[in-house]
């Protein structure tokens, strides 16, 4: 096994060896778990450690956390334990445990088990396999549903027939799983995930967990093949049974890919894109804001994140047009954009063909957006200007000149504010 963890960051090998010496001082057998385990077996990159003890996970994490010197978030209510570390890796630990479903589609009522049992209760044989990490050399796979045989063969199989009736969020992480590593849902399996879908179980699941799941299909690398492939399974109605999946779909995906390729590439800088979010607001293109808007509340979605998606629909009518006329002075192009997120200029860019547009927007991302004023109204003061409209008159002018090019810094704004105020 150690030769998987060659591939792993310097930072996790020490963590998974400062856990075998922490398990060996507690006499709580630690192992890595879940789809840690099953990335490192297939050689995928992965930032997160999954590890789970037979004992307490959070006893456990205290231990390893004072170790390794990391920051430790403790969820007692689930009695969990997150170490987080520097790089955007982390560690979660938890406590091996049995569940119960009261109900279909219900969360599970959950207490401790065996390792065996915490393997029992998970999604797919793939992912249901542990790698003991005591300190002797033997670190062996534990693996009691095949999953390795199922990792090589390229199989989704669930572990049990009533799994997606249980936890029906299954049926759309199998989606996921075997478009992301191109694998073949079991025949049975498949059987069983259509069987959930026709007795309407997607539709029983808490909306917010159903968020969850889409937010990670949106995240996938080629988020349409996904929506495609749910939509054939008719897994979207969760979403809206109005919800029209077509080549239009398609393309406004294909669009938005390449929008989202272009400012990354350009603007590696700026702040990470929530491109989740600008795929979710095309995949509700077909239905009107009044349906999105009870979408996104059954959904939960923040308030910020459904004010960017509105500011879209507004800017289709209001921004558009007037920026898609011939020689739009830069000040206009600047107060337009500058209030919206980069997600709805995003959006904008990519469901609008016009060419005067896309140079507007193009001049905006490199010369205009973030532009700020060196000077204050401490400046206007000095020069005896009375706080009121005329402050805003002569701030409008410079920063109209600042967008323009004709002043760059402190010292040729205030000449300018000098030349305003005494109208020379
Ligand atoms: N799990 C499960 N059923 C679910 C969600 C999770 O059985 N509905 C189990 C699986 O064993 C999974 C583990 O919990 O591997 C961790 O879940 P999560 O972090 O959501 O998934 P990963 O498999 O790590 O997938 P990803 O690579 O997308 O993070």
């Amino acid at each position: 096994m150690d030769k998987y963890f060659k591939k792993l960051p310097q930072e996790l090998r020490e963590i998974i060896r400062q856990a075998c010496w922490v398990s060996q001082k507690t006499r709580m057998p630690a192992y890595l778990v879940g789809g840690c385990l099953r990335d490192l077996i297939l050689g995928v990159k992965n930032l997160d450690l999954d590890i789970t003890i037979e004992g307490s996970g959070i006893i456990f994490s205290r231990h390893l956390a004072q170790k390794i010197r990391s920051k430790l978030i403790i969820h007692e209510r689930f009695g969990t334990a997150t170490l987080i570390l520097s790089n955007n890796l982390k560690v979660d630990i938890a406590t091996t445990r049995q569940e119960r479903y009261p109900h279909f589609a219900a969360l599970p009522e959950v207490k401790p088990g065996s390792l065996k049992e915490d393997l029992k209760r998970r999604d797919f044989t793939i992912n249901a396999m542990a790698l003991s990490l005591a300190a002797d050399k033997s670190k062996k796979i534990i693996d009691p549903f095949g999953g390795q045989n199922d990792l090589v063969s390229g199989r989704i199989r669930v572990l049990h027939d009533l799994s997606f009736k249980d936890d029906p969020t299954r049926i759309l992480r199998a989606v996921r799983f075997s478009q992301r590593f191109g694998f073949k849902i079991e025949p049975k399996t498949l059987l069983l995930l259509k069987e959930a879908i026709a007795d309407g179980l997607l539709n029983k699941v808490n909306p917010h967990r159903m968020r969850d799941e889409l937010i990670l299909i949106l995240k996938e690398q080629h988020p349409f093949r996904l929506i495609k492939a749910l939509n054939h399974l008719g897994a979207l109605s969760f979403i809206s049974a109005q919800l029209k999946i077509d080549r239009a779909t398609r393309g406004l995906f294909l669009s938005v890919a390449k929008e989202i390729a272009w400012f990354i590439k350009n603007f590696p800088a700026r702040r990470q894109l929530d491109s989740w979010l600008i795929y979710f607001t095309v995949l509700l293109e077909s239905l009107t804001l009044p349906q999105i808007k009870i979408i996104v509340n059954r959904l939960g979605l923040r308030k910020g994140e459904e004010k960017r998606m509105i500011s879209y629909y507004q800017g289709r009518r209001k921004i558009i047009p007037v920026l898609s006329k011939k020689q739009v002075a830069p000040e206009k192009i600047f107060s337009l954009l500058e209030p919206l997120s980069y997600e709805t200029i995003i959006l904008l860019s990519a469901t609008s063909q016009n060419k005067n547009f896309k140079k507007y927007l193009k001049d905006f991302f490199e010369i205009y957006n973030g532009m700020r004023l060196c000077i204050s109204g401490h400046d206007l003061g000095g020069l005896g200007v009375l706080p009121g409209p005329e402050y805003q008159k002569i701030f409008a002018k410079v920063l109209a000149a600042k967008l323009n090019g004709q002043v760059r810094n402190r010292q040729t704004e205030l000449a300018l504010i000098k030349r305003l105020v005494y109208k020379t």
